[in-house]
């Protein structure tokens, strides 16, 4: 990879100074020196002898749903774009009726979990609609609706930037726990090139979520079909969340914040309403973040174009030339004051890129 001398080979393309704005979900400008284009994941390791990239910082950018640009990323930003599906495994040879499913890092999410619904495997139709990259769904375990990806993640392909070469990960070996896994919690380590699923021929569908259930009742459907869980799905996202083909968002700015049984048993004494979601274990709750935040009276509000979403307050918006460093602005300011008021720390969910929370 010599820019001097080629900037686009079969396996990847090379640009300089590319503008970030349409590459991040929130619409925010920022440019990389180098953006890195890997079609083709087996070109990583002799990629990775060049010191830019085995030395310098490197920022794997997929859909950009789920960051921030706080400042201008340093470095390479490095773009995984294999686009392959395939069915590794369809079971039949089996007792049990798993089917594996392999795709490349590049595929768009949603699109491949319409692909598994088309091709009659149910497990992945509560998390429809996600934005982003079948790559990037690991690092943060997506959820939704009652379903978390990891539940269904039986392998992760990955480029280790520590020993240079391509490895292959069980679902175990990844860490995952609630918007968490072992990717985020080793920071700068993996490029993830492409992930398998378990799925099924037979849906165990998982409707308990507030809101699915109801939404299947208004179209008179009772025994769903995977897809018909996922159209549901769909129904109730686009009624709550704000398209950022519309209005520049990450969706939720914040995690929902893990805490203390104690502290949410007097958190709710004091207030009520407050929704409290049983944790990981007897010892610890999850609250609703957007409930605090909206309690702190900042739904609806806005800085300029920096803002918190009128439909949803745990959504931080940009009406349109907000910068980053404003909506991290904002983002603090709603954070301290839920801290200020309830004594609980939020957590960014996307990363921030170019500054510290
Ligand atoms: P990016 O934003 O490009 O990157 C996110 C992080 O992953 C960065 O740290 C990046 O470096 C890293 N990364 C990306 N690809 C790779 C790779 N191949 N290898 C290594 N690291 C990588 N999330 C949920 O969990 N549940 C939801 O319901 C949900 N709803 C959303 C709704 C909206 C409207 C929006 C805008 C976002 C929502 N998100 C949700 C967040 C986001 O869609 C997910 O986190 C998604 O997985 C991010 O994918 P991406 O490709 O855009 O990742
Ligand atoms: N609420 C408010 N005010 C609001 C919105 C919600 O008080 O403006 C309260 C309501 O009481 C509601 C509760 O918050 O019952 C929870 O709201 P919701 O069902 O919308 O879920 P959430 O906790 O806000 C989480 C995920 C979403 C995921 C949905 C559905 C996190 C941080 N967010 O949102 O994921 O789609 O559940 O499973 O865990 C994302 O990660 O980007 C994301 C959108």
């Amino acid at each position: 990879m010599n820019p001097g001398k080629a900037l686009i080979s079969p396996a990847w393309r090379l640009a300089e100074r590319a503008p970030l704005r349409a590459r991040n979900t929130f619409g925010v400008q920022a440019h990389a020196d180098l953006l890195l284009e890997v079609r083709d994941a087996a070109a990583l390791p002799e990629l990775f002898t060049n010191a830019a990239l085995r030395d310098g910082p490197v920022l794997v950018l997929g859909g950009g749903s789920n960051l921030l640009f706080a400042a201008d990323p340093p470095g390479v930003v490095l773009s995984p774009c294999g686009q392959d599906i395939r069915i590794l495994d369809d079971g039949r040879g089996s007792n049990d009726d798993t089917v594996l499913v392999r795709a490349e890092a590049g595929v768009e999410w949603h699109a491949f979990v319409l692909w598994t619904l088309g091709h009659g495997l149910a497990g992945l139709e509560n998390l429809a609609l996600i934005p982003g990259t079948v790559g990037a769904a690991p690092i943060q375990n997506i959820g939704a609706y009652g379903v978390e990806a990891g539940e269904r993640i039986h392998a992760v392909e990955a480029f280790d930037r520590n020993t240079g070469a391509i490895v292959k990960l069980s679902g175990a070996d990844c860490g995952f726990a609630y918007r968490d896994s072992r990717f985020k919690r080793e920071p700068g380590r993996w490029i993830i090139t492409a992930v398998t699923f378990q799925l099924s021929r037979s849906a165990d569908l998982r409707l308990g979520y507030a809101g699915i259930t109801e939404a299947l009742a208004q179209t008179g459907i009772t025994t769903p079909t995977a897809s018909q869980v996922a159209e549901a799905v769909c129904r109730v996202r686009r009624s709550k969340l704000p398209d950022p083909a519309v209005l520049g968002n990450a969706g939720s700015f914040f995690k929902n914040p893990i805490v203390a049984a104690d502290l949410a048993a007097q958190l709710r004494q004091a207030e009520p309403q407050l929704p409290v979601f049983p944790g990981a274990d007897d010892h610890s709750r999850k609250l609703s973040a957007a409930w605090l935040i909206d309690a702190c009276g900042w739904k609806g509000h806005r800085e300029g174009d920096a803002g918190v979403s009128d439909a949803h307050a745990l959504v931080l918006v940009n009406h349109g030339q907000a910068t980053g460093a404003q909506l991290l602005a904002l983002a603090r300011r709603i954070a301290a004051s839920v801290s200020e008021r309830f004594g609980v720390m939020l957590e960014p969910e996307p990363r921030v890129i170019g500054a510290d929370w």
